[in-house]
């Protein structure tokens, strides 16, 4: 088996993470009970990236108990649990034969590594050992989609432009991997492509991003939209901030959080959480939006609504929530105070202009320990920044608990069992799943938490206009 991770020695540790975190993730094991036996997934070869935490360690072992082959990078050069790595290459085999599922991924890899490890897991090889390109395909922010839709994009081109041909250093990368691989094998990405029945997405950014292709017209196949799944953006995305975010801040700064002034840009779904999870440690939240629907919400949910630039030289804490780009730059860097803490939880780094603050002629970067840097003024000021500016609750903690995932991945099994068995009944475009597999998800979460359900009677449902089963909401509701 190929694969490239910190330490297999880490593996035992990670087994036992494994096992504390399947208590904690009922909808995943109910994927594997329900359909273990059926195995509808036998014959996939599932193309993953996606953080290689323990909870995606039991993701990983769900669509391998569901029959699939599985071969997985991270999305985040710092996310990565490396204990967790080791345990899924090790599975049932041992540290010298390991027997379980190839993974490419350590926390802290440099931007060229990523891009070489992104590339490893579109290298399968089929029943006959002959190389195979995957079927399916599971992103997180859309990495792998966009290297395979370059690929073919550079292939049609018959050439790829040189990596001095853009300043975007990531990109380089992209540019660099795809010129390798289109040198040895012309059609390589052309032929992957032609194989994939579809991919399902898991964040807002790599959402968008898919629309974006669906609308210019180069979308290569069908996608589902996990993130806009209720029991995914409505819980992960909110929830799961309000728990990792502040987690992220205590073990990277450990700085008392009660009392402090703490800014946070944007209040979609993770702004929401990431605003509750500070104000819940007694800080001072204040909100920026654009959006006067969001600002409204901000403002009756209590929080105090201003411009960054009206806040910049007197909170304590900022964090950006948006996925946008350049929302702290380098003039807001220039008007903080010393040893603000900046920190971002959006998927890409681009949020925080981190090249532009290594630009401010006489600033100086320290690192105090990994993920945790200070940037020293001229004048002695100090900025700390976290992550440097990659979502610091993957970087500086380890990302959410395994019971707000266990939503978002079991969505993410039902997608990939819909896009390999059902592939026909999708046409080219952007989807969501059914509300009734949403339902689903969130009532297979309810025992473990003491719900009691009331039921509908059938005339209550028949009122309503709707099924005593469910769905119970149109489309159109919002939760
Ligand atoms: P969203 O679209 O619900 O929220 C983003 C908000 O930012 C919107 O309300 C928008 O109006 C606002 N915004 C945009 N530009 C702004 C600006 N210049 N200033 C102030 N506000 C601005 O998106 P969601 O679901 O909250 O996701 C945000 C980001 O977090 C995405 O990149 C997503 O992929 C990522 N994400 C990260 C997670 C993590 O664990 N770190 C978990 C889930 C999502």
């Amino acid at each position: 088996m190929d694969y490239k991770v910190a330490d297999l020695t880490l593996a035992d540790y990670g087994r036992m993470e494994i096992e504390l975190a399947e208590h904690e993730m009922p909808g995943l094991m109910a994927m594997r009970e329900r359909y273990g036996k059926e195995q509808p997934l036998k014959g996939a070869r599932i193309a993953g990236s996606l953080h290689m935490t323990i909870q995606t360690a039991v993701l990983i072992e769900t669509l391998v108990a569901l029959g699939a082959d599985v071969r997985w990078a991270t999305c985040n050069i710092f996310s990565t649990q490396d204990h967790a790595a080791a345990a899924v290459v090790v599975g049932q085999g041992t540290q010298d034969a390991p027997a379980g599922t190839p993974v490419f991924a350590w926390k802290g890899e440099t931007l060229a590594e990523y891009w070489d490890e992104a590339e490893k897991v579109f290298a399968f090889t089929d029943a006959e050992g002959n190389p195979a390109g995957p079927n399916v395909l599971l992103d997180d922010g859309g990495d792998i989609t966009l290297l395979l839709h370059k690929g073919v994009e550079f292939e049609k081109a018959g050439v790829v432009p040189p990596q001095d041909s853009t300043d975007n250093e990531e990109f380089k990368e992209v540019l660099r991997v795809l010129a390798r691989s289109v040198e040895n094998d012309p059609q390589r990405w052309t032929t992957i492509a032609a194989g994939i029945k579809g991919v399902s997405e898991e964040t807002t950014t790599g959402v968008l991003r898919l629309y974006e292709r669906f609308k210019e017209g180069s979308l290569l196949f069908p996608a589902i939209n996990v993130n806009d799944s209720v029991t995914k953006s409505k819980f992960d995305n909110k929830y799961g901030c309000r728990h990792s975010l502040v987690d992220g801040i205590n073990r990277a700064t450990d700085v008392m959080i009660g009392g402090k002034v703490a800014v946070v840009c944007g209040y979609g779904d993770v702004g929401k959480g990431s605003a509750e999870s500070l104000r819940g440690q007694g800080a001072r939240v204040i909100v920026t939006e654009i959006d006067p629907i969001c600002a409204l919400q901000a403002a009756m949910d209590g929080y105090e609504v201003r411009r960054l630039e009206s806040v910049i030289d007197t909170a304590d804490i900022f964090v950006t929530t948006t996925g946008n780009f350049d929302i702290i730059r380098s003039e807001h860097f220039e008007q903080m105070k010393h040893q603000a803490i900046v920190g971002n939880i959006g998927h890409f780094d681009n949020e925080i202009d981190m090249a532009g603050l290594a630009k401010i002629p006489g600033v100086v970067k320290q690192e105090i320990k990994p993920q945790v840097h200070q940037w020293v003024f001229p004048d002695g000021k100090k900025i700390i920044v976290l992550s440097e500016g990659r979502l610091l609750n993957l970087g500086n903690a380890t990302g959410h608990p395994s019971f707000v995932m266990s939503n978002s991945f079991t969505n993410q099994v039902l997608a990939q069992i819909d896009l390999f068995t059902k592939a026909d009944q999708y046409e080219l475009g952007v989807h969501v799943l059914p509300k009734h597999l949403d339902e689903e998800v969130a009532r297979l979460h309810l025992d473990a938490l003491g719900v009691e359900l009331t039921e509908l009677t059938k005339e209550q449902a028949a009122y309503l206009g709707v099924d005593v089963a469910g769905p119970y909401k149109s489309d159109h509701y919002r939760y």
